[in-house]
């Protein structure tokens, strides 16, 4: 007699293998639960739902429910960032449907582009996360190459400076031997690199009108603007893998609106990213000469408030690292309120500047690791190594 596919008792290896992933299911269906999301009884059938279509299939689909909450509370477990006051406001796209039998790299690309657009909002950073379809077993699930969807590239010259953002010089050749050309500026926008398991990656131009940027100026030096600085508007992390509920989503990028001194204290200046505090000091008149004159403290500084003056003349959500770091403790405040610890990574909560002058830097706190949660993905071009510059430096 012929058994169906889907009655088939599963072999001993495949209960092997999808015991964790029952295991994380539940955990995640229970704590939805515990958080007044759905009953305890609702829960319990729903964890007996998902073993069956585990043992029947190999992996299982989560609702919409477990999906959005469950991709929240991942923020909400991750110790790298401070703007976690507004999880429960992170908006997620799903966009599991997209055929990833077809291969069509050019559907997924037309997605991210649209997930900046929606993101960018005129200006008005939403903060979004698109979940594609995560991966399943023996199928690795789509990816990016890019760190996020929007940088700059870095062309390493002869003489080993760079031209453009060092970090991403790697990436850059990469598409570079991929056949990609850029203008050879500072400020090349990436091309996306696309992937589905099994398959070549394709590079794919951003169109510019879902590529926003700011010009940077000073709200009192006149001269700023000739530096020529600039970045793009918002963050868009895409090379976190999301472990939700046993499931990897291998693509599932994430924006939401920049703290000034992600740019001005550290992309910007950063002497392993754009190094521009030397000509921002020498515009100043600042001496140079010897470090005891603070002047890359004051260039900093400068950099820094001319980010933040910038955003704002151009209309575009971006935060102070006072505010947000204060917002930050009363998301401590209330997460205690409600029985639980905030984990949280010191040195990535206190800010590039002025640590010492936000709330943050008198506290102590656990870099708990806890599920669901982001993990960054492996260097796609150094497949089998976990390079740590796979990292998204927050
Ligand atoms: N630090 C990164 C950058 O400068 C972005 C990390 C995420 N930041 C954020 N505000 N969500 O591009």
């Amino acid at each position: 007699m012929k058994t169906s596919h889907l009655c088939a008792a599963p072999s001993v290896s495949s209960v092997q293998s999808i015991g964790p992933v029952v295991a994380e299911a539940a955990d995640l269906v229970r704590q939805l639960s515990a958080e007044g999301l759905l009953s305890a009884e609702a829960a319990e059938r729903r964890v007996g739902e998902i073993a069956r279509e585990l043992a029947a299939t190999g992996t299982y689909r989560q609702s919409e429910q477990e999906l959005l909450a469950g991709t929240r509370i991942a923020w909400r477990n991750n110790p790298q960032c401070i703007g976690k006051f507004y999880w429960k406001g992170l908006e997620v796209r799903d966009c599991r449907e997209i055929d990833a039998g077809g291969g069509a790299e050019s559907a997924l690309f037309e997605m991210l582009v649209e997930h900046l657009r929606l993101a960018w909002n005129g200006g008005k950073v939403r903060l979004l996360l698109t979940a594609f379809t995560p991966a399943e077993p023996g199928r690795p699930g789509p990816r990016v190459w890019n760190g996020q969807l929007i940088r700059y590239a870095g062309y390493r010259r002869h003489d080993g400076s760079v031209l453009g953002d060092p970090e991403t010089v790697e990436l850059t050749e990469a598409v570079l031997r991929m056949g990609w050309r850029g203008q050879g500026t500072e400020y090349d926008v990436l091309p996306l690199v696309v992937q589905w398991p099994e398959r070549d990656p394709k590079w794919f131009e951003l169109p510019p009108d879902a590529v926003p940027e700011v010009r940077i100026s000073h709200p009192e030096y006149p001269w700023f603007e000739d530096l020529g600085l600039r970045w793009h508007a918002f963050p868009t992390i895409s090379n976190q893998v999301l472990d939700l509920g046993g499931l990897r989503y291998t693509l599932a990028p994430f924006s939401a609106w920049y703290t000034c001194t992600e740019i001005g204290a550290r992309n910007l200046s950063d002497t392993n990213r754009y190094d521009k505090l030397p000509e921002v000091a020498r515009g100043m008149g600042l001496d140079t000469s010897r470090d005891r004159t603070l002047w890359r403290d004051r260039a900093l500084l400068e950099l820094t408030a001319a980010v933040l003056h910038s955003y704002d003349q151009a209309g575009v959500s971006i935060i102070d690292h006072h505010f947000a770091t204060k917002q930050f403790v009363r998301h401590e405040e209330r997460e205690l309120k409600h029985g639980r610890r905030c984990p949280a990574d010191w040195s990535a909560i206190v800010p590039a500047t002025s640590g010492s002058t936000t709330p943050v830097w008198q506290r102590r706190y656990e870099p708990t690791k806890a599920l669901p949660n982001f993990s960054p993905h492996q260097v796609p071009w150094a497949a089998g190594s976990s390079a740590p510059g796979a990292v998204v430096d927050q």
